[in-house]
């Protein structure tokens, strides 16, 4: 028996697997499903600082090799997250998990830095800079000088483990950028990827956009993201500091897929598009994958194959 145990700063899992933000999380239904499922830990949708209903329908599409989605941030408000969190955390000591946040401008991530850290929360707040899919509103990590300023303010007040989920970047000078920058902040932890931003995918037979919002531009899941987010895990795992952690999300569809993120510096895993398309079963299958292809290797422990990947 292989040991699937992980940990992420003091927090401990027994498993590296867990849901992809956005998939399997809007609501408590959700979220104790994901916590009742083979899955190390789950995290919220993520928040705003009010609800919001997200784009028109239809907003998600399953294509031949991944998905793509414009939802637009549809979520019952951070408040219900946290919430839930801090219930949750009460009821299961051992079991940490992480909520999201997304604000839909610079100031909103003050505001609800103060409200958790002023909260009986203490497991591991992801703060998104990578949402692609409000209309009029860039990603923010892709300006390195609103994603400083948004940790700069943010870190004044926000003294509990926190994390940051990144967009992939597709250039080496973007990676030494971006990791310049983070090194600055306390940072627990990033998760790389968020979808490969503003996709288009086309009907065959009528010739239309798949999804309505945005002219039928969203995010790119599934396996066609698969090298993008290895590349992004791995140059992030070069260049951070090594107590910043990384969660790895992005093309997984395989136990191999999940071996690999690993192998290129993942400590937990998440599941986004093979979530939606199979459902909590995703878990077990992916969780037999991964002890298969760790045995086929002779690894015993994740440690051990951790950030291993070779090359030439
Ligand atoms: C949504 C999509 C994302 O990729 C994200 O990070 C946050 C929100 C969305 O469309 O709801």
């Amino acid at each position: 028996m292989v040991n699937l145990h992980t940990s992420i700063g003091k927090f401990q899992f027994n498993n590296p697997l867990m849901n992809a933000s956005g998939v399997h999380c809007m609501t408590a239904a959700e979220l104790d499903e994901v916590a009742q499922s083979p899955a190390g830990t789950l995290v919220t949708k993520s928040g705003t600082l009010e609800a919001r209903a997200g784009n028109p329908e239809p907003r998600y599409a399953g294509l031949a090799l991944g998905s793509i989605n414009s939802m637009g941030l549809p979520n019952l408000g951070y408040q219900y997250y946290l919430d839930y969190a801090v219930a949750f955390q009460a009821a299961h000591p051992d079991q940490p998990i992480f909520l999201s946040i997304a604000g839909t401008g610079p100031a909103d991530y003050q505001q609800m830095a103060e409200a958790i850290q002023a909260s009986a929360f203490t497991g591991l707040t992801e703060f998104n800079l990578s949402c692609p899919n409000v209309p009029g509103k860039p990603q923010i990590a892709y300006d390195l000088d609103t994603t400083a300023r948004i940790l700069d303010d943010l870190f004044k007040v926000f003294k509990k483990p926190a994390g940051i989920k990144l967009p992939p970047f597709f250039d080496l000078a973007q990676f030494d950028a971006m990791a310049d920058l983070l090194n600055r902040y306390p940072l627990t932890f990033i998760n790389s990827i968020n979808s490969l931003g503003n996709g288009l995918a086309i009907d065959p037979a009528t010739d239309t956009a798949l999804i309505r919002p945005k002219g039928g531009f969203g995010g790119i899941g599934g396996a066609y993201a698969k090298p993008i987010a290895l590349a992004n895990v791995r140059a992030f795992r070069e260049r951070l500091r090594p107590d910043i952690a990384i969660i790895g999300t992005g093309g997984v569809t395989s136990g191999r897929d999940v071996y690999e993120l690993i192998l290129c510096g993942a400590s937990l895993v998440s599941l986004g598009t093979v979530l939606q398309k199979e459902g909590l079963p995703a878990f077990a299958r992916l969780t037999g994958e991964l002890e298969a292809e760790m045995t086929a290797k002779g690894y015993d422990a994740i440690p051990d194959f951790k950030g291993a990947l070779k090359t030439l």
